[in-house]
């Protein structure tokens, strides 16, 4: 059973206020929840594998309703955790690698801000390990347009629900307000994962 975990607002968010942040909060609390009635009816073996089918059954349902609740989940978290910067300094290590793939920072941000305008549900700036370089991938559903390997270094949530209530239609403030407001050491702590950066 999974647990929410515990993301505040602070005086370091910069990019949606107080109560956008909770309306936001609230959803993600759904999603632990429903991912919870999912995985509770399989382990009570209430799913009916035997009348799986890909047209309509209810394992599929499951199935579906379990990839894209587990989907919201770690995106969700992913994006309370990678913002709320204090200072949008850029760490070097983390620049030279933005730099050898888009390079300048300016065209990443650029590239970022145009997928993130066309996405309807997610853009992330992801370490793809097939290809060994980063790019910016466009997600128009939790769980449609993410490349398996591409490993999330950003995660903004462009979905409507993201914004709205203190944005209306002006989704490119959020977008650059959300560039403003970029944990750039977490996501420095990501990319360790992968690279030694001192
Ligand atoms: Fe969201």
């Amino acid at each position: 059973m999974l647990k929410a975990e515990e993301f505040s607002f602070n005086e370091n968010i910069t990019v949606v206020d107080n109560a956008q942040f909770q309306a936001h909060y609230s959803l993600y609390e759904g999603y632990i929840k429903k991912y919870n009635e999912i995985d509770a009816i399989f382990k009570a073996g209430d799913d009916q594998p035997g009348e799986a089918n890909s047209t309509y059954s209810k394992f599929r349902g499951l199935k579906r309703g379990e990839s894209y609740s587990l989907n919201a989940i770690i995106l969700h978290e992913l994006y309370f955790s990678n913002i709320g910067g204090k200072e949008n300094v850029v760490p070097d290590s983390v620049l030279k690698l933005i730099e050898r793939d888009f390079g300048t920072f300016e065209n990443w941000e650029l590239d970022f801000i145009a997928t993130a305008k066309a996405s309807r549900g997610w853009t992330i700036l992801a370490f793809e390990q097939r290809t060994q370089r980063f790019m910016n991938m466009s997600l128009d559903t939790h769980d449609m347009g993410g490349i398996v390997l591409g490993f999330p270094l950003i995660v903004l949530d462009v979905y409507e629900h993201a914004y709205f209530m203190q944005y209306g239609t002006d989704k490119v403030s959020y977008i650059n307000n959300f560039l403003y407001n970029v944990n750039w050491l977490t996501v420095k702590d990501r990319a360790e994962l992968f690279y030694n950066l001192s």
